[in-house]
């Protein structure tokens, strides 16, 4: 509400506030230096009645063009501003609307199984598994959000420590190989013979490598490979995650970070579309960069770089 009368105010400026803001601007200018001109012409004489009007009108012009400069300086910043409350209240009401969406499904489940159970339903035992699976989701989208939400904004975290990122990597890899081979995909991993030090925080980067492994192995059909390599800069720590899977669209690619963003071909498979919203705030929080190259049909390649001195 406040927004919407922030952003309708900027329109006034922008449309008739600024025409309006200058002729007042000049005039105020124009009244202010009068008694300055008389006092000036008074100090000169009659004959340098002409000077005084010159230096006045000099001065005003200057006055009037040192307050223009300001004035547009000023609706400048207050119209990038604006623009900029605009986009966080689509992006919060967005963000809202999804979230929403999505504590439904959960919600409407749990209601559910409580009336079967309530209703004196014989598979009490099913109801109440479903109702402990419907919590277990709700949990995941609220805790996802949270540390998201957390890493931005830089809170609730300890210092970190020296960890040595190839042998959390190695771990991630060992918990996925048995969902690869469930589904017939060929994991596959490089790691450099030294450690990899990095100041930081164990869980982070433990989510950071297991949402990466765990979309790479959910979006490649069965018979494909995934392979996980890390190495080092002088400067980064480099992880790079590629699948030979479905591959992202290009209209898809710049939204993948967006929370609970799911692209239309992956809606079949399970998720909520906040592992690569968690994966770039993680790599955020540490100052790297992460890129994506894909091809539909073709596999996907992740990139992070995340810095080794902060
Ligand atoms: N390796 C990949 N191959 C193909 N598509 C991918 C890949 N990684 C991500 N995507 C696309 O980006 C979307 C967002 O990924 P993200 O990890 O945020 O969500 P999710 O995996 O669908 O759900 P969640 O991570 O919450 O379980 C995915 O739904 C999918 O459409
Ligand atoms: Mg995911």
């Amino acid at each position: 509400m406040r927004f919407s009368r922030m952003s309708a105010v900027g329109s006034a400026v922008q449309s008739a506030g600024v025409p309006l803001l200058v002729v007042s601007m000049i005039v105020t200018t124009a009244i202010a230096g009068i008694p300055g001109y008389f006092i000036l012409a008074d100090a000169l004489g009659p004959e340098r009645s002409g000077e005084a009007l010159r230096v006045y009108s000099v001065i005003a012009l200057c006055t009037a063009a040192a307050e223009g400069i300001a004035l547009a300086i000023g609706i400048y910043i207050f119209w990038r501003l604006s623009r900029r409350i605009r986009t966080l209240n689509d992006e919060i009401r967005a963000l809202v609307r999804n979230v929403l969406h999505d504590l439904r499904t959960p919600i409407s489940r749990i209601s559910h199984a409580s009336q079967r159970i309530l209703g004196g339903d014989s598979c009490a035992e099913d109801a109440a598994a479903d109702i402990s699976e419907a919590c277990s989701r709700l949990l995941s989208i609220v805790d996802a959000n949270v540390e998201i939400t957390n890493n931005y904004a830089r809170v609730g975290e300890p210092p970190p420590d020296a960890e040595d990122f190839s042998a959390i990597v190695a771990e991630a890899v060992e918990l996925f190989v048995a969902v690869a081979e469930m589904k017939g995909v060929l994991l596959s991993y490089e790691l450099p013979s030294q450690p990899v030090v990095l100041a930081a925080h164990r869980h982070k980067l433990q989510q950071l490598v297991g949402n990466l492994l765990d979309n790479a192995i959910k979006f490649t059909p069965s018979g494909g490979r995934v392979s996980v390599s890390l190495s080092e800069s002088s400067d980064n720590a480099v992880l790079v995650v590629a699948d030979g899977g479905v591959g992202i669209e290009k209209g898809d690619l710049p939204k993948i970070y967006d929370r609970f963003f799911r692209a239309e071909r992956s809606r079949g498979t399970p998720g909520s579309g906040l592992g690569l919203s968690l994966v770039r705030a993680v790599v955020a929080f540490y100052g790297g960069d992460i890129d994506c190259r894909s091809r539909p049909g073709r596999g996907t390649v992740f990139t992070v770089a995340l810095p080794k001195r902060r």
